[in-house]
């Protein structure tokens, strides 16, 4: 169902000036029509011009090091001002989709929150005393916690729209909305906890300058990340995980966001942990699969079926949405693999197949098991590059399955509408910690969002997989001045 609060005037979304630059520029502009929110979209527009002032990793511990009052009100009207701006230029990348997109709910969701969120900061003045600046911080703190909602939802919404969004169009959308995302939290994160040690409120960690760790041991990095995946790994399946071991550079320090490298690294080791077992012990994952009420994950990549989802709205919402785009003619019809239709879409499954405690009772296929074969970490560390590779014998990466690895929009990203049992996500590790993701269940967001971390400072993730035998997985992190990289050029 559409959104038909008071805000809905926001969402005509187009300023006549957008409107007559895309009949030039670019035919998918042309669905719009103009719409009267001639006022707002001006003072979009004057936002939207405006450059980003991006920050480096080093200008982010240099200015926190010593903090004085003026810093501190320095560092709040920056991240005041610059909030606004970033968001404009978002606002303006959903006003750009095409318009049967935007009338997704999840997106329309979004679209809204972002602009309640521009114009909260826009009106905000300057702040001139640390009491602004502590209702500022509060401020702050509302929006990242209302803005949880928002990767779920894109990629629910992304998932739905199927084949009205070009592939590469959704790819170049989901990548500059999650990396704006991590930009906008890393100011506004970074800020707040400079303000609370400066108000005494809370103690700084050693080697901290809010949330920058100076001293990130990479092999303290890789321990954490093996630790939980395996812990996670064990709950999903009642084996024992194959071994991590680490080798390389153990001693390799570096100056990083931890909470960045280690979501990273989590993910490709529980991939890898996953892969293992698939290779080996089919039967125990099949037998987990059976004993959760979950549909077997074995070999999905190129599965169009749905996902199952077991209750809640937003499958059901995306399914009427489907409909009504159906029923509208507009490219493609119901009939589309990509648009979920009710057989698509199996409602049945028990709510509680992914729940944290859903520890298969498969201790005969588990007893069977032999030691899975281990994974090896490997640390690398020159002049200012850190790399990890995991390594892993869970049979490679199926050959379908690795052109899109990073993809937003391919029929396999259908388990985004998983995302129904996840509605508020910041993709941290410390959420796999609490259950926020439900132990076992595939989200297909691990990798394309491992690389938007790695991008995010100029970093990479490469993947090369042998086919029958394993996976190496490279991440590689430049560890200098990094600027933040904002824009996604491909690839
Ligand atoms: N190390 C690996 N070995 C084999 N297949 C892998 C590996 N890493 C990733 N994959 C494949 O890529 C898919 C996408 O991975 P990911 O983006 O982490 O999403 P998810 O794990 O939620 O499916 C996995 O489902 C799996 O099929
Ligand atoms: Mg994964």
């Amino acid at each position: 169902m559409l959104d038909k609060t008071p805000h809905a005037f926001l969402l005509g979304r187009r300023c006549p000036c957008a409107a007559s630059k895309q009949n030039v520029s670019s035919p998918r502009r042309r669905r719009y029509t103009s719409q009267p929110n001639f006022y707002h979209n001006r003072i979009l527009e004057q936002y939207a011009s405006q450059e980003t002032k991006r920050v480096t990793l080093r200008q982010l511990t240099v200015f926190g090091r010593t903090l004085t009052e003026e810093k501190l009100l320095k560092s709040a009207n920056y991240v005041r001002a610059e909030l606004p701006v970033r968001l404009a230029h978002r606002i303006f990348d959903f006003q750009h989709l095409p318009f049967i997109v935007g009338t997704n709910p999840h997106i329309e969701h979004i679209y809204k929150l972002y602009w309640e969120a521009f114009e909260t900061f826009r009106s905000i003045p300057q702040i001139t005393t640390l009491e602004q600046n502590r209702e500022f911080c509060d401020t702050v703190e509302h929006m990242l916690d209302t803005h949880l909602v928002a990767i779920p939802r894109l990629a629910m919404g992304v998932a739905e729209s199927g084949v009205h969004l070009a592939a590469r169009e959704a790819d170049r959308f989901m990548n500059e909305m999650l990396r704006s995302r991590i930009g906008r939290r890393v100011l506004a994160e970074q800020h707040i906890t400079l303000s609370a040690v400066f108000d005494g409120r809370e103690s700084q960690e050693p080697h901290y300058i809010g949330i920058v760790n100076t001293r990130c041991r990479a092999q303290d990095v890789v321990q954490r990340c093996s630790n939980l995946a395996s812990r996670v790994f064990e709950e999903a399946f009642g084996v024992t995980p194959p071994e991590v071991a680490v080798d390389g550079h153990l001693d390799a320090t570096f100056t990083y966001i931890p909470d960045q490298i280690e979501y990273i690294i989590f993910e490709l080791l529980k991939n890898s942990m996953w892969a293992t077992l698939e290779k080996h012990a089919p039967e125990v994952l099949v037998q987990a699969t059976k004993d959760s009420g979950a549909e077997p994950e074995l070999h999905r990549e190129d599965d169009t079926r749905p996902y199952r989802t077991s209750s809640g709205n937003a499958p059901r919402l995306g399914e009427a949405w489907a409909a009504n785009a159906a029923l509208r003619n507009v490219r493609g019809t119901a009939r589309d693999p990509m648009i979920p239709t009710p057989e698509h879409l199996d409602m049945t499954g028990p709510s509680s197949s992914y729940t944290s405690s859903s520890v298969p009772s498969s201790s005969s296929t588990a007893d069977a098991v032999t030691k899975l074969p281990s994974i090896r970490a490997t640390i690398g560390s020159a002049d200012s590059l850190i790399t990890f590779r995991i390594s892993d014998q869970g049979g490679g990466i199926r050959r379908d399955a690795l052109s899109h690895l990073w993809s937003y929009s391919h029929p396999s990203k259908r388990k985004f509408l998983n995302f129904a049992h996840v509605p508020r996500l910041a993709a941290k590790v410390e959420e796999s910690e609490h259950h926020v993701v439900p132990t076992g269940l595939k989200l297909g967001l691990g990798l394309p969002m491992s690389k938007v971390y790695a991008n995010y400072w100029g970093g990479d993730i490469e993947v090369c997989s042998m086919d029958g035998y394993g996976t190496d997985a490279y991440v590689t992190l430049k560890v200098g001045n990094q600027v933040e990289n904002l824009t996604y050029t491909g690839g």
